[in-house]
């Protein structure tokens, strides 16, 4: 049996030379900011021999936060800091995966600058979270409309996409303009005339959120919040 528990196995596209996998862990080390800090680093480094390790749950966007000094992979400090992360764990061997947890109506006002938490439907959880003041009751959750729901669909879509990869950061190039690009975000950005994020990662490509490895096998991600709204 033990011999068993330490022989190689195949992961998808992964091999692991053991089949210790780490479960997912809440560790609220990150700050006020949902950036993880060098503790996190620390923490997922010591452990890169386990087979492959499961991120503690990280909100892909900032209405996903249900307790207090939890991880987001939305913002560019977010993302840098995870990709502290995975350097350091890959670094010494280990391979780590990214759970993205919305934590919808588990969570409270005070860890969403107020806003009310947001679920399926209006009916409150039993129990408490943790917040900046200690452990609180939930409230009542505000429902999502359909249009909010394809929202948050692409907040995980984004949140995929913004998920450090050591490959990314090696073999990314994208030489469309923004707005043809396969990344909804860019295409946003360049239509909000904000700065693209596909021109931003030619500076910083490990940041960058377009999905490279999928382009141009796929076609350009458009119809999924369309989709749900036609059912
Ligand atoms: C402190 C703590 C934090 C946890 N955080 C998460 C989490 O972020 N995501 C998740 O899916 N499960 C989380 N879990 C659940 C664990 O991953 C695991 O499923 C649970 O502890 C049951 O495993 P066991 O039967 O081996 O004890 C957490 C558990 C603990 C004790």
């Amino acid at each position: 049996m033990s011999q068993q528990l330490l022989t190689p196995v195949r992961i998808g596209r992964y091999i692991a030379p053991n089949r210790l996998v780490m479960a997912p862990m809440t560790r609220s080390r990150a700050d006020g900011d949902g950036v993880p800090s060098d503790l996190t680093v620390a923490y997922y480094a010591q452990r890169a021999s386990a087979g492959l390790i499961i991120s503690e749950g990280v909100f892909p966007s900032a209405m996903g936060k249900g307790y207090v000094h939890t991880p987001g992979i939305e913002t560019e400090a977010q993302v840098a800091a995870w990709k502290k992360v995975t350097e350091a764990v890959h670094a010494r061997g280990g391979r780590i995966f990214m759970q993205l947890m919305h934590c919808g109506r588990v969570s409270h006002p005070s860890l969403l600058d107020g806003a009310t938490p947001v679920a399926p439907s209006t009916i409150k959880p039993e129990g408490q979270t943790w917040t900046p003041a200690g452990q609180v009751d939930f409230v009542t959750p505000r429902e999502l409309s359909l249009a909010e729901i394809a929202d948050v669909i692409e907040d995980y879509r984004q949140a995929t996409r913004a998920a450090p990869s050591t490959r990314a950061s090696t073999a990314w190039s994208c030489m469309r303009p923004p707005a043809t690009c396969p990344s909804s975000s860019s295409r946003r950005a360049a239509t909000s005339g904000k700065t693209c994020t596909a021109a931003r990662s030619k500076a910083a490509p490990a940041l960058c959120w377009t999905r490279w490895m999928r382009w141009p096998q796929r076609p350009v991600p458009t119809a999924s919040a369309s989709r749900f709204r036609r059912r």
